[in-house]
C-alpha cells in the first residue's frame, strides 16, 4: 500500500477503459482489440497493466465492450496451450506466461455498451471505485519511463494530495488537451484549467495531457451530469474543468516519453521504441531497423 497522509486517501484502483472503436488504426482493429495489438513482443495493455502493478496498483477495472473478450482471455489461464508448452520442456515460457496472472478477483471488467465517450466509459466504473480515488489510464497511450509513469504521479500524489494528471511537452499543442498552468515548483505545476485542442497561438501551455490521471471520487457525480461536448462525446476534460472548481489540481510533468499508440504512425514509432528498448533484442533491432532503412523502397 503506497504511504499517504493522514488527510488522502490511498490509490489502490486504476481504471483501463478498452471500449473504444480505434477507428484510427482500422483495417487492424476490426476483429483485434486495439489495447491487444503487440507493441513489439507483447499486447499493448499489458505495458499498462505492468505500469500500474509498479506504482502499488492492488486492483484494475476493464470497461470493455463488444468484441473485446480478448482482453479478459488474455488475463486468465490458457491451459491447453500451458500444458502443451510443458509437455516439450518449454517450462521458462509457461513460467511467464503464469506471471501475466493477477491474484483472483483483483481485475475486474464492465461493460459500457455504447462508445459514448472517454467521461462516460470512466463513469462505468463507479460502483466498483466507490468512493476512494483511483487511476485512470488510457491503454492507447505508453509511457516508457523509469520509475513507472503512474508511480511518478502517486509520489507527487502524497505529496499534494487532490488530483493529478500527467504531462508532456509538444510542438503540436493543436492536436491534444493541453493545461493552463498557474504555479510550478520542478515537475509539479498547479493548474488552473484544461484546452481540448486549442489553436496554436492560442494555446495555454505546451504541456498536453497524455493519458494518466489521478482522480477524486467526486468527479462520478460530475460525469453523471456531463453533456455531450467534443465529437458529441462525454468527455472526461469537461468533468475534470469542472472538479476543479472545488478541488486541486496538479499536473506532473513526469520524466520519460510517451507513444501514442492511437493512430498509425504512432504505432509504428512505439514499435520502434520499444524494441529498441529491449535488453535482449535492442541490438539486434537497431541493425534490423538501420537495414530496412537503408533497403527499403517506397515505390
Ligand atoms: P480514444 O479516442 O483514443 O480511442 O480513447 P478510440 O475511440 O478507440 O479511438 P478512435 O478515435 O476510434 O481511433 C482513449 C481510450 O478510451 C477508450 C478507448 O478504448 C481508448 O482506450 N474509450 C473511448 C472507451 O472505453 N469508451 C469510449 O466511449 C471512448
Amino acid at each position: 500500500m503506497n504511504s499517504v497522509t493522514a488527510t488522502q486517501r490511498p490509490l489502490r484502483k486504476a481504471v483501463l477503459p478498452v471500449a473504444g472503436f480505434g477507428t484510427r488504426v482500422l483495417p487492424a482493429t476490426k476483429a483485434i482489440p486495439k489495447e491487444m495489438l503487440p507493441v513489439f513482443d507483447r499486447p499493448a495493455i499489458q505495458y499498462v497493466v505492468d505500469e500500474a502493478l509498479a506504482a502499488g496498483i492492488e486492483h484494475i477495472v476493464f470497461v470493455t465492450g463488444r468484441n473485446k473478450g480478448a482482453i479478459e482471455d488474455y488475463f486468465d489461464h490458457a491451459y491447453e496451450l500451458e500444458l502443451t508448452l510443458a509437455q516439450k520442456n518449454k517450462n521458462a515460457l509457461v513460467d511467464e506466461l503464469k506471471s501475466f496472472l493477477r491474484p483472483a478477483g483483483s481485475m475486474s471488467f464492465v461493460r459500457q455498451q455504447a462508445a459514448l465517450g472517454l467521461g462516460h466509459a470512466v463513469w462505468c466504473a463507479r460502483d466498483i471505485i466507490g468512493d476512494e480515488p483511483f487511476a485512470v489510464m488510457l491503454p492507447d497511450m505508453l509511457m516508457m519511463a523509469k520509475p513507472s509513469c503512474l508511480a511518478q504521479m502517486v509520489e507527487a500524489y502524497n505529496k499534494v494530495g487532490g488530483n493529478v494528471i500527467a504531462v508532456e511537452p509538444t510542438d503540436t499543442p493543436e492536436q491534444y488537451g493541453v493545461i493552463a498552468p498557474v504555479s510550478r515548483d520542478g515537475r509539479l505545476i498547479k493548474m488552473k484549467g484544461m484546452v481540448e485542442k486549442p489553436k496554436r497561438e492560442d494555446a495555454p501551455s505546451n504541456l498536453f495531457i497524455s493519458g494518466r490521471y489521478i482522480l477524486q471520487p467526486e468527479i462520478f457525480e460530475l460525469l453523471a451530469s456531463q453533456s455531450p461536448g467534443a465529437g458529441n462525446e462525454i468527455q472526461l476534460t469537461d468533468s475534470m474543468v469542472r472538479l476543479m472548481e472545488t478541488q486541486s489540481f496538479h499536473a506532473l510533468e513526469y520524466e520519460g516519453r510517451t507513444y501514442d499508440c492511437g493512430d498509425k504512425i504512432g504505432y509504428l514509432r512505439a514499435n520502434a521504441a520499444y524494441a529498441l528498448a529491449s535488453e535482449e533484442f535492442g541490438d539486434k533491432a537497431a541493425a534490423t531497423l538501420q537495414a530496412a532503412l537503408a533497403t527499403a523502397s517506397r515505390s
